[in-house]
């Protein structure tokens, strides 16, 4: 089988029953997407198909195949931060940080599917219904949300903000096991 993630597609070698989540981290270290409850209700696993949210968890890799899998890494970097990137780090909407990748996505999704018009509170609440988070009290979420909307936020501020001084060790986070 073949996957195409972030636009570069590459051949896999798991079974076609094993999770799309458990593919993306085991089998091509794409770490973003987070293992948590892996029954499909906290979101955390969360990437696109074809620009709309799936559950990592929940999709069989073979039904995965022939669609285009987009996830963090393939919205923006450091040196390169999406709006909706940004947006979070301006507001303050990530604290350990193990449900934000599933906000991303699902956020970037809603935003798309809105056609780039500000969205309401009440649809970004909808949106991120089924996504858990255990440390923000989703308030500071809501806002980035709006915010990324409505073009509210300082890409460029935000990314000087990300990027290390000359005197900081590099850090590359390994992510937690799936
Ligand atoms: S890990 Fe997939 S929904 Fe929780
Ligand atoms: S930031 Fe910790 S679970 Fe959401």
């Amino acid at each position: 089988m073949e996957l195409t993630v972030n636009g570069v597609t590459r051949a896999i070698s798991s079974p076609p029953l094993t999770s799309l989540l458990q593919v993306l981290r085991e089998e091509l270290d794409v770490l973003s997407p987070k293992a948590g409850c892996q029954q499909g209700g906290c979101g955390a696993c969360t990437v696109l198909l074809d620009g709309e949210p799936r559950r990592g968890c929940l999709v069989p890799v073979a039904a995965a195949e022939g669609h285009e899998i987009t996830t963090v890494e393939g919205l923006g970097t450091p040196g390169d931060l999406s709006p909706i990137q940004a947006a979070f780090h301006q507001k303050y909407a990530a604290q350990c940080g193990y449900c934000t990748a599933g906000m991303l996505m699902a956020s970037h999704a809603l935003i798309n599917r809105n056609g780039g018009r500000e969205v309401q509170r009440e649809q970004v609440i909808e949106a991120l219904s089924g996504h858990i988070c255990r440390c923000t009290g989703y308030v500071k979420i809501v806002d980035a949300v709006i915010a990324a909307s409505r073009g509210d936020v300082d890409v460029e501020k935000e990314q000087g903000l990300l990027v290390a001084e000359p005197s900081e060790p590099a850090v590359e986070p390994k992510g937690a096991p799936a």
